[in-house]
């Protein structure tokens, strides 16, 4: 058995951080790409779709893979303090790697307005917590003034090494979909294989950005022979790519993703015209119902942003852009285990404790059973 060594080991040829520079690192990356049948047959499509379980990452999400870098090159360049903005999975990443790296940590975050889990996270690893009366726009602002002051170093996506470690996410679907698996996915040209399709949440647009690059730089480098087509959905309180200005007062229950002017547009807005894409959005519902189809018909718990992808493959089947024969890949970028309160909301009922009988349990156990 071959161990994963994290992302910077892995293709450290496409991450230009230097041979042998000391890597800090919670062995991130290696995520599993799940074959989800299921929802396939619920969207009513003989596609092939794959869930990429970036929640399987150190600290349950994606940005593990972006921390690495990002963290690795604050120590070699000597930092000691690095600050972030955040809906709260960068904070909770940045504190995390951080903590490893004998850094200090601030993350800057919107009042009441991130998912208890990352919040605790933050708190664990030790970082300084300062909640802002204002949103994750006005956070990014005031942090990246003060990293041009150079007072810390900034581990934002506008951080070019945030996007070369997330990048590697497209490394590995190409990888992983070669290596074989299920059926006869995507396109195969050259060496590698490309699906057809990757789905996407947009927040800031990083992420969007840095899968975009991974697929060119594969491509460059005769890896893959076909580009994927990029689709990304924001929610529809918080979508400013679609509407083509950025929105002063943005809300979803998708917190991870509600921003309102993403720091990334133009590379985001590149990457889906350039691949033949496109950028949408989908309504607070749509990502619920897409939350419990995911959780409910596949097992597997992703946080509501992340499910905005699977309500825009929902969306794409239904309007026939997601075709028989196609392969599609959406990226569920955080742990549904990093937001319970909306998994405990979402509950059809919470019942109340019963007596601590044989039959009051096994009553209610046979009228569950249908017996
Ligand atoms: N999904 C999750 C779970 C996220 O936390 C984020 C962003 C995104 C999707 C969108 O990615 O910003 O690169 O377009 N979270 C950031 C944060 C903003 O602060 O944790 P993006």
């Amino acid at each position: 058995m071959r161990l994963w060594r994290g992302i910077i080991e892995e293709y450290r040829e496409f991450i230009p951080l230097g041979a042998g520079a000391p890597t800090v690192t919670l062995l991130e990356g290696g995520t599993p790409l799940v074959p989800a049948p299921a929802l396939a047959r619920r969207l009513g499509v003989r596609a092939d779709i794959r869930l990429k379980l970036e929640g399987a990452n150190p600290t349950g999400s994606f940005k593990d893979r972006g921390m690495t870098a990002a963290i690795t090159k604050a120590v070699m360049d000597g930092a000691r303090v690095v600050i972030c903005a955040s809906t709260g999975n960068t904070s909770a990443s940045a504190a995390a790697y951080a903590a490893r790296a004998g850094l200090r940590c601030v993350v800057v975050i919107p009042d009441g307005a991130i998912a208890m889990g990352k919040l605790a996270q933050a708190i664990a690893h030790g970082a300084e917590v300062v909640p802002i009366s204002g949103n994750f726009d006005q956070a990014l602002a005031i942090v990246r003034e003060m990293a041009d002051a150079g007072i810390a170093t900034l581990v934002n996506s506008v951080n070019p090494w945030r996007i070369e470690g997330q990048k590697t996410a497209a490394f590995e679907i190409v990888d992983q979909l070669t290596s074989g698996g299920h059926g006869a996915p995507g396109t195969e040209r050259s060496a590698g294989i490309t699906p057809d399709w990757l789905a996407i949440p947009v927040g800031n647009a990083g992420n969007i950005t840095a899968y975009w690059k991974g697929f060119s730089e594969y491509a460059a480098a005769g890896r893959i022979g076909a580009l994927p087509r990029m689709a990304g959905f924001e929610a529809a309180g918080a979508a400013p790519i679609v509407l083509g200005r950025p929105v002063e007062h943005p809300e979803t229950i998708a917190t991870a993703i509600r921003i309102g002017n993403p720091a990334s547009w133009a590379s985001a807005r590149a990457a889906a015209d350039d691949s033949g894409g496109f950028i949408d959005s989908v309504t607070d519902e749509e990502i619920l119902d897409a939350y419990r189809l995911l959780a409910q018909t596949e097992g597997v718990f992703a946080e509501p942003a992340s499910c905005a992808c699977v309500a825009g493959l929902v969306k794409m089947a239904r309007d026939g852009r997601l075709k028989d024969g196609q392969c599609a890949v959406a990226v569920l970028t955080g742990n549904g285990l990093k937001d319970p309160s909306t998994a405990i909301q979402q509950a059809p009922r919470v019942r109340g404790a019963i007596n601590a009988d044989y039959e009051s349990v096994s009553s209610e156990v046979l009228t569950y059973a249908g017996r």
